[in-house]
């Protein structure tokens, strides 16, 4: 198990700056830019890091004597070995604007503590999952959507990631590819994970906000598939501020209530990280 990183461990790495209490020192691994606005890049895993999928961490950079940290979902499932995040680059963001130029082998600092209500434990037992996110929300579901727990307590799992333009819903295209290829959760998720991608500025095979295509019904004619019933639906919400408001709204409307890890319900809602 690791223990907090240390004033020593710092030094021995060649920080700058000493290094807070219950902060772990990681190593970028990787890092993809998809356009000038997203990337995701994935760092080593400190060993004693438990936590659900879905969950976020709060990560930084080795940059300053007190250095800014922002809550990030993790983007990897709980068994992976690195821990993978999706980002948006925002030019004068207190974080962003210097996370975006990390590479491969730089220093970023994770804290211990993961928390959050896109966890499976929030909801109660149903029989299809909706994903419902747009930009960087897609994040958690990434996670989610590689853990067998998820196929365990779904039949079918439908994600919708809606952004600007065609570009940007690049990760989410090739998750889900990869979900359904892979060696480990092919089997579990073989037939039973749609991806409905939608854009706003640009077109596309579906376009407009998931919200207007729910309303309008358009989302489950595409599909093929009935419309929400709180009966045998759970919905997960991760996105901007608006669009959370708007799409909890709407699964109101519907009837769905909301839940919480300590009450689960019908459905969860979390902030996409946007600074
Ligand atoms: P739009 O282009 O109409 O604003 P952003 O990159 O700004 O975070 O937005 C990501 C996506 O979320 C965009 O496609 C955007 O559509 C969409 N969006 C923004 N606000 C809402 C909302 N209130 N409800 C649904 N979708 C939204």
């Amino acid at each position: 198990m690791n223990s907090p990183v240390t004033v020593v461990e710092a030094e021995a790495r060649a920080l700058p700056f000493p290094v807070p209490a219950n902060v772990h020192v990681e190593t970028v691994v990787s890092v993809r830019h998809y356009t000038d606005r997203l990337f995701s890049f994935r760092v080593t895993r400190p060993q004693s890091l438990r936590f659900r999928s879905g969950e976020f961490i709060m990560i930084g950079l080795p940059n300053a004597e007190k250095p800014v940290f922002r809550a990030y979902s993790i983007a990897s499932p709980a068994w992976d070995e690195e821990v993978e995040f999706f980002s948006i680059k925002v030019p004068d963001g207190p974080l962003t604007s210097e996370l975006q130029k990390i590479k491969p082998g730089d220093p970023i600092l994770l804290r211990q503590k993961t928390t959050g209500t896109l966890v499976l434990d929030a909801l109660t037992p149903g029989k299809r999952l909706f994903m419902i996110s747009t930009g960087t929300g897609v994040a958690p579901f990434a996670s989610l959507l590689r853990d067998p727990d998820t196929y365990e307590k779904f039949e079918q799992v439908y994600l919708t990631h809606t952004c600007r333009d065609r570009a940007e819903l690049v990760y989410g295209q090739e998750l889900v590819a990869g979900v359904v290829d892979d060696p480990l959760i092919g089997e579990f998720a073989q037939g039973r994970v749609t991806l409905y991608s939608t854009t706003t500025r640009e077109p596309s095979d579906h376009m407009g906000r998931i919200t207007a295509l729910i309303e309008s019904g358009k989302f489950f004619a595409d599909l093929g598939i009935g419309a929400f019933d709180p009966a045998t639906d759970r919905i997960m919400i991760c996105g901007s501020m608006h669009m959370l408001k708007d799409v909890k709204d709407l699964a109101e409307k519907y009837g769905f209530v909301e839940g919480s890890v300590s009450k689960p319900g019908d459905f969860v809602v979390e902030r996409a990280f946007v600074g």
